[in-house]
């Protein structure tokens, strides 16, 4: 077996000498004295491909992470080699793959080097398992610095830590527990102001060390399969990230409800709770999307039941809150309950589509419902049938979203917490092992989940969210952290874990809100909404055996300031789908950590209080009881306080006033936000005017604007209107130029412009290059604002 000091271990096999190589159009292939074999796939100028095989026999060439649509080419390739090495150009890079031992180097044309293999790849043979445990170290430099792996509940930069993925249940979990819900085998490296990007796309129990075990030393390795992995160029941390999300995929755009507020419990019900419930937040005039219902909607636990005495007609439940503008969301577990009398589990059992013992007997486990069978969602006829089993829920009852859950898979009362290893798979027909499939059976649940949702709910968009996921997963669904704890060390892991999160390809992603086990006091509960609210997803969950967890449960003052920042929300709805639109079409994350924003400031390297929630504007969640105020770290350029508009420059710490109504929020200058009016649910109000806020600067600035039909597939058809801001600051003028493009045309005529920080009295203004009368667009000299067509092309304001 593997011993943790598995760099040292004796039985460590390595490749010995070249004695050949070839090369086609894209792929470059190694042959060593000792039969190993190396394969370089150079898929885009920044990034390669690399695989080995021990004995020169390559498994069958199958990924559930990479997006099959996934752009790939490149411009330019030469391969050459001069005594000791074979080196491949790029046009990004160099790679230098060593002729005696087969180790790999990269390098920037400059002759920089990216990064080394120290001692390169190197294998153990598993007599217990076959195949083997495959493993590679890289030389690591003091100042490198390490980011990425999903939902790691541990320091923000990863310098130091060693962490490994099998999916776990981990109820209440810890700092640095080294495995939670979710597997994604990617990381990015930093060091003199170089990214670089890894995934490991293989599916056993991966491992990362990151100078933990030797000071100067990364390294990873799995308990299976091959050593394959694709290794991305930067320089910049943008390139790699969004170089992994195309080789991995992006979701579509999530219908504009699922952004908005979410409560959830365990559980409402009966019907009359949840009315109850979503009534109050109509009473308070606290806006709300969406209401969950948690295992307790079911009939006895059976998955795509109702237990009909809670819930005597979720048709007419279902529609009645949605007339009120509620969604609800249904949770949907793996198991089924084994009964001869449920028709899902005799038909699971009929069509042989539960996952089996190696010796043939089924893989039987305690869930909610107690005794239970899992279906095998690595077999596609069986995601075929599940996502069948969605039309009464979905397309007759109405439901809107679904929640799977425990898909690690989680198996109570048992070792381990989950399936034993011989369980079977059929792994889209690459027959295999729960060591193998373990890491990808909650993916493939929510992918089964998603086709289903979709196919029921077209036209309009699905939502699904799920707790297990692997890399690829987020073409699929959105994510939330898993059971965490009503403690301030848990708000501060929220923080990073959903920075984190964004930095893995999963940003559509939140925490429970307030935390899901124990009761938090009123002053936690109103910081994490402080913070919820920036996060992509945004819902309020707990386990209800603790005590409530609404808004109004804390009284009236956490009540006030909670809903404010819902109310900002809200009014921010436009600018995050501007965001959601960046992520799905580009891959960019939707909060940005400083390092990601700056990585050229290496005084962003270690933050991770603060975050960039989209392109403009900066957050510091207070993470600790009984503060008036905090330091944070404003980043390089010139900020606004949201609260004062008083402007700060940036590159230094500062203290910052945040009693309990304010979270430190700064604007950068020059951006011009959109916003709404605040509304109780998406769509409330047809919206007959739109807010520009405009932060003044010297200088230019950008700002994006992306607008669609808030749910369905008409943007697909170009029905989306994509608005490009370019802001001009001169000491007394300011001029604003807009570009449109895309069909979409919104509901309002006119935008309200709100502007903040002009450092002069507006006495000319210019519309279209033609002056007009101020009054004419209804300026308001004292609150700086004034009223114009939406579709403007320059707008110039003279002091
Ligand atoms: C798990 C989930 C939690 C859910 C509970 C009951 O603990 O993580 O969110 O409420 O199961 O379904």
């Amino acid at each position: 077996m593997i011993t943790n000091t598995e760099l040292e271990h004796k039985g460590n096999l390595y490749p010995t000498a070249l004695i050949s190589y070839e090369h086609d159009q894209d792929t470059i292939s190694f042959l060593t004295k000792n039969g190993v074999r190396l394969q370089i796939t150079v898929l885009r100028d920044n990034m390669l491909r690399l695989r080995y095989a021990t004995n020169g026999i390559f498994e069958h060439d199958f990924s559930y992470a990479v997006d099959e649509n996934h752009p790939h080419g490149f411009n330019k390739l030469k391969v050459e080699e001069n005594n000791s090495h074979v080196l491949i150009h790029t046009e990004k890079f160099l790679c230098k793959v060593a002729k005696d031992d087969l180790r790999v180097g990269m390098y920037e044309h400059g002759g920089k080097t990216i990064l080394e293999d120290e001692l390169g790849f190197h294998w153990e043979e598993s007599f217990e398992f076959g195949g083997n445990f495959v493993k590679m170290s890289k030389t690591s430099r003091d100042q490198e610095n390490f980011f990425g792996l999903g939902d790691k509940p541990t320091n923000f930069n990863l310098k130091g830590k060693r962490l490994s993925m099998w999916n776990t249940d981990q109820y209440a979990y810890g700092k640095d527990t080294a495995e939670l819900y979710k597997a994604v085998p990617f990381y990015m490296g930093l060091q003199q102001n170089i990214a670089y990007g890894i995934f490991f796309d293989n599916t056993f129990k991966t491992h990362f060390d990151f100078c933990s075990e030797r000071r100067n030393v990364t390294s990873f390795w799995a308990d299976g399969g091959e050593m394959n992995y694709y290794f991305i160029y930067g320089p910049q941390m943008t390139d790699v990230l969004t170089t992994y999300t195309d080789l991995t995929g992006k979701p579509e755009l999530p219908p504009m409800w699922a952004l908005g507020f979410h409560q959830c419990k365990w559980s409402y019900y009966p019907e009359s709770k949840v009315k109850e419930i979503t009534s109050k937040f109509r009473e308070l005039n606290f806006p709300c999307d969406a209401i969950y219902l948690d295992i307790d909607y079911m009939d006895g636990f059976r998955c795509f039941t109702w237990n009909k005495e809670y819930f005597p007609d979720p048709k007419r439940m279902v529609k009645e809150l949605e007339d009120d503008g509620f969604k609800t969301v249904v949770i949907i577990d793996p198991g089924i309950k084994i009964d001869l009398s449920y028709p899902i589990f005799k038909e699971a059992l009929e069509k042989d589509y539960f996952c089996r013992r190696a010796d043939g007997p089924y893989m039987r486990g305690k869930v909610w419902p107690g005794e239970c069978y899992f279906p095998d969602f690595t077999n596609p006829e069986v995601r075929e049938w599940w996502s069948g089993l969605y039309r009464e829920l979905i397309g007759e009852i109405g439901v809107k979203g679904v929640w799977n859950d425990m898909n690690e898979p989680a198996v109570m009362e048992v070792p381990g917490k989950t399936f034993p290893f011989d369980v079977r798979h059929n792994y889209d027909g690459h027959h295999c092992s729960h060591r193998k499939a373990h890491n990808v059976y909650g993916m493939q649940m929510a992918r089964a989940t998603y086709e289903g949702v979709k196919k029921f709910n077209f036209p309009k968009r699905p939502f699904i969210i799920t707790r297990a996921n692997y890399s690829g997963g987020q073409r699929y669904t959105s994510t939330w952290t898993g059971d965490n704890v009503a403690t301030w060390e848990h708000l501060w892991l929220a923080n990073i874990q959903m920075q984190r999160l964004c930095m893995s390809g999963m940003s559509f992603a939140g925490s429970d809100i307030g935390g899901f086990a124990e009761q938090p006091s009123g002053e936690l509960y109103t910081r994490w909404i402080q913070l919820g609210v920036f996060h992509p997803f945004c819902r309020v969950h707990s386990s209800g055996d603790h005590g409530e967890q609404e808004p109004w449960f804390f009284g009236d003052e956490v009540l006030e300031i909670s809903k404010k920042f819902v109310e900002l929300r809200y009014q921010l709805l436009p600018y995050l789908y501007t965001a959601f639109y960046n992520y799905v079409q580009e891959g960019q994350p939707i909060l940005k950590p400083l390092v990601y924003f700056d990585q050229e400031d290496v005084q962003t390297h270690y933050r991770a209080d603060e975050f960039i929630f989209g392109n403009q504007i900066l957050v510091c969640p207070v993470q600790e009881p009984n503060v008036q105020g905090r330091r944070m770290y404003i980043p390089r350029g010139k900020w606004y306080n949201f609260w004062n508009d008083t402007l700060v420059t940036g590159g230094k710490e500062m203290w910052v006033d945040a009693p309990l109504e304010i979270c430190p929020i700064f604007i950068k200058e020059g951006a011009v936000i959109p916003k709404y009016p605040v509304q109780q649910y998406v769509d409330e109000l047809e919206i007959d005017q739109l807010s520009l806020d405009i932060y003044y600067k010297l200088g230019k600035e950008n700002s994006e604007f992306y607008e669609d039909a808030h749910d369905g597939y008409e943007y697909r058809q170009n029905i989306y209107s994509l608005r490009t801001f370019k802001l001009t600051g001169k000491t007394d003028e300011i001029i604003l130029q807009q570009h449109k493009s895309g069909k979409f045309s919104a509901s309002y005529e006119t935008f309200k412009l709100n502007f903040h920080g002009l450092p002069f009295e507006v006495k000319k203004v210019f519309f279209e290059n033609e002056e007009i009368p101020l009054d004419q667009l209804q300026f308001n000299a004292e609150e700086k604002t004034m009223i114009v067509n939406k579709d403007f092309s320059e707008l110039h304001l003279v002091g």
